[in-house]
């Protein structure tokens, strides 16, 4: 097959939701009917326990397992399917946030009865300022649950979505009767008692046709029509452009776990959702047709076994074909690199690749060289953006508790970093490190790593920072930025790429200080510069 073909059948893309909402759920019907796995709960055990606050030795085993379901691949129809896998803890976030990076589009998953929740609120952030295509699919229709024209509403209200509903359901909860198919004209309704068997879709284009009130009954199917009529009027109707440039939302309605809309969402999917797209590097933008090889590190895995330390990075094939023993630059280090074993994944298990092409993932053994956001290229010297930092939410003091292991300690920490496993700051004042992260397990496995991986023993201590503001001066010579820096020197850090950071106390402080000093910016996030 060529080249332009192999990219155009490829979608990679990622499943969001609060945990609970049913990303598991929907990924493992997905790879059902991809013919990728044989039975439900497969996919399951590499969740990471609900409620596991303290147990990391645990997360860390399931991290560990989820390896190889990191990316979940398999054909559909004939398209190539990457899944990136996000972990739905939410002390891992920054995991999910860089994954977002590597993936084409993303689908939101939305429990029925719970609505919007945070975790849901953040994460679609993220991809509505990259403007990623977004599909949503609200799940658990066999429960009872909001109203749907509601959850249209909050969907619009608190995720800041433009809506066009590809499905609408018939009935919800006990009532569930199944769902019209908007966007093929289609009834797609249980058959059974128990809601397990599904008939196929029937074509009905007319909803005025008196049929519908003998198959769904007359109630159902005059608030039907009504649903039906208030949609046209209402929301806008869809459109693939808009779906592409991330300015309009297709939803869907269903239950995975009855198996229920799951096809027609994928059917949809790989009919609309983009093959893989140009990436802007700071150099250029690079289009996945170039034939020249471009790629980028989003993620670093660790070895679960101490003893070898080598970890796997993932790395995203931006254009190209990759080629095992082939050289490449990694540009970062300025050094020729070849790769012997790569991997490609599937869903259940990873192999050697011979080769990979735009839109796959391919996993690279490493032994401390790469770093996430490092490209790969045939010598072109591109680095990829947008795998930005955000603020974290706790701050800790590290101190080393064995003096005799201080270099072992600040390479475990130095490495951490490189897998992003959490933010270190050096304070400007007294050179002290401060790890910042998104959950406090974080800290848990961050000692557990650096004792077992590194002979290493740290203690914390709290630091009483609320967030890490990134600090962009208009003028970096002007009495007021120097006059910043000498009020507020106590509370200023560098990041690991030296960048200055203003560790605020609190939301006050953050709006005094930009009272005070307006020429001087505060950025919560690293990425901040054009
Ligand atoms: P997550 O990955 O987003 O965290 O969610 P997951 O798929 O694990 O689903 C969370 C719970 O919701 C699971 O139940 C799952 O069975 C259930 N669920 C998923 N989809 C549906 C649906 O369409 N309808 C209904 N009624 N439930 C659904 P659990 O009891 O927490 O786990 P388990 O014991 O079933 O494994």
């Amino acid at each position: 097959m060529d080249f332009l073909k192999e990219i155009e059948r490829r979608r990679t893309f990622g499943i969001i939701s609060h945990p609970d909402a049913g990303k598991t759920t929907l990924t493992e019907k997905l790879l059902l009917f991809g013919g990728a796995i044989q039975e439900a709960g497969a996919v399951k055990n590499n969740k990471i326990k609900k409620g596991a606050t303290s147990d990391f030795m645990e997360i860390e085993r399931q991290r560990g397992i989820s390896v190889a379901t990191s990316v979940l691949a398999f054909i559909y129809k004939d398209k190539k399917i990457n899944i990136l896998d996000t972990p739905g803890h939410k002390d891992f976030a920054e995991d999910t946030f860089r994954t977002l990076t590597a993936v084409d589009s993303v689908i939101v998953v939305i429990d029925v009865a719970k609505g919007v929740e945070p975790q849901t609120e953040k994460l679609v952030e993220v991809c509505r300022m990259r403007s990623i295509p977004m599909l949503v699919f609200i799940n658990k229709l066999d429960r009872e649950g909001k109203d749907a024209f509601d959850l249209l509403d909050e969907v619009e209200q608190k995720l800041g979505l433009r809506v066009t509903p590809m499905s609408f359901p018939i009935g919800m909860g006990y009532d569930f009767k199944g769902i019209y198919n908007i966007w093929e004209k289609k009834l797609n309704l249980f058959s059974g008692d128990n809601k397990t068997s599904i008939s196929e879709g029937v074509e009905f284009s007319d909803l005025s046709n008196p049929e519908l009130d003998k198959i769904i009954g007359e109630t159902a199917a005059d608030t039907l029509r009504e649903e039906i009529e208030l949609i046209d009027e209402v929301y806008p109707s869809f459109n693939q452009e808009e779906y592409l440039e991330g300015k309009l939302q297709p939803v869907f309605f269903g239950s995975a776990l009855n198996n229920f809309g799951v096809k027609e969402l994928l059917e949809a999917f790989i009919e609309i959702a983009p093959s893989p797209q140009p990436k802007k590097a700071e150099e250029r933008l690079v289009d996945s047709k170039e034939e020249k090889l471009t790629g980028f590190v989003f993620k670093i895995h660790a070895n679960m076994d101490p003893k070898h330390r080598d970890r796997l990075a993932f790395i995203k094939i931006v254009s190209g074909t990759f080629k095992r023993n082939a050289p490449y630059l990694h540009v970062r280090t300025g050094k020729k690199v070849k790769f012997s074993s790569p991997n490609a994944f599937f869903a259940e298990r990873k192999e050697i690749v011979e080769e990979s092409f735009p839109g796959d993932i391919v996993g690279i053994h490493d032994t401390g060289n790469f770093k996430i956001g490092d490209t790969l290229t045939e010598g072109e010297a591109l680095n990829f953006k947008g795998i930005p930092s955000f603020s974290p939410e706790h701050f800790r003091y590290v101190n080393n508790a064995d003096p005799m292991k201080s270099k072992q300690l600040y390479k475990g920490l130095d490495q951490l970093m490189d897998e992003g496993v959490a933010q270190l700051f050096t304070l400007d004042m007294n050179g002290r490190r401060v790890v910042g992260t998104v959950g406090a397990l974080q800290y848990e496995v961050i000692q557990y790593r650096l004792e077992h991986e590194y002979g290493a023993k740290c203690t914390y201590e709290n630091l009483a920072a609320h967030k890490a503001c990134w600090v962009e001066p208009e003028n970096p010579k002007s009495d007021e930025f120097i006059d910043f820096k000498r009020v507020k020197q106590r509370y200023l850090a560098k990041d690991k790429q030296g960048q200055l950071v203003f560790l605020a106390d609190s939301e006050f402080t953050i709006q005094m200080t930009q009272n005070k000093y307006p020429s001087v910016k505060l950025h919560f996030t690293s990425e901040f510069k054009k």
